[in-house]
């Protein structure tokens, strides 16, 4: 990374960095979850890591390596991720939302586990999750510490990516997002990554198919920049 003239360029900056797929609870044995591997978020936690930074990586059901020098904190549902990020904010400088959060949760898990019976499955009843990156970006808005300085986040998207990317980045308040396109043997659960990351100023970087690390390396230039 030196030779890239990256070197401790983070040194001193404490980050925050939410990785994986939340699990929401139904019963005791079953869960509503998603595809998200983690790799990306490790990617951001051992890039950041390299270069200086003091890191806590808040992992949901990621079966991966701790990634040396990272203090990792595991958590399950995205009500457990929210706490635990807002927990690790305490003089941190910036935070990445690289995890997948379930939108939605069972409204009460059952105690014990659904049987099958003659009359047939019941319905699950959802309700709406926080939105953990807006409230960051809320928390800041209204000078509510803690927050970070600096507020990243991640979306995967099929369709029209560019202005689905550039409309949640508004909606989202948050200083940068990195948007991906999902299928094509891109994003969940391969080692590379394709995105661009749009900026709240204007920002616009093309990050052409490659390694995690090589995304991850573009995401902590741009928060660099912005902390200087
Ligand atoms: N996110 C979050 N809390 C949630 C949902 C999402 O913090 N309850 C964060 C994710 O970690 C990610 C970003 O918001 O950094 C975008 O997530 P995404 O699912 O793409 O956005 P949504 O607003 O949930 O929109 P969509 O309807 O496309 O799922
Ligand atoms: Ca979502």
């Amino acid at each position: 990374r030196a030779l890239r003239g990256r070197g401790a360029d983070l040194a001193g900056r404490r980050l925050v960095i939410s990785a994986g797929g939340t699990r929401e609870a139904i019963d005791p044995v079953r869960f509503i979850g998603n595809r998200s591997s983690g790799l990306q978020g490790y990617a951001l936690a051992r890039t950041a890591v390299a270069r200086g930074a003091e890191v806590t990586l808040v992992a949901a059901n990621v079966s991966l390596p701790d990634p040396a020098g990272a203090t990792v904190v595991r958590v399950e549902s995205a009500l457990e991720l929210r706490e635990a990020v807002l927990a690790a904010l305490e003089n941190a400088d910036a935070v990445v939302m690289a995890a997948a959060v379930a939108d939605f949760r069972p409204v009460a898990p059952h105690d014990s586990k659904i049987k099958k019976t003659s009359a047939g499955p019941e319905p699950v009843h959802l309700v709406e999750n926080p939105d953990i990156l807006a409230e960051l970006g809320e928390r800041r808005r209204e000078g509510l510490k803690p927050y970070p300085r600096v507020i990243v986040g991640f979306a995967a998207e099929t369709d029209d990516v560019l202005a689905n990317g550039q409309a949640k980045l508004a909606r989202k308040g948050c200083d940068l997002l990195v948007v991906n396109q999902v299928g094509a043997g891109l994003a969940f659960g391969t080692p590379d990554n394709a995105a661009v990351v749009l900026g709240a100023d204007g920002e616009r970087a093309e990050v052409p198919r490659g390694p995690k690390e090589d995304l991850a390396d573009v995401v902590w230039d741009l928060v660099a920049e912005r902390l200087a």
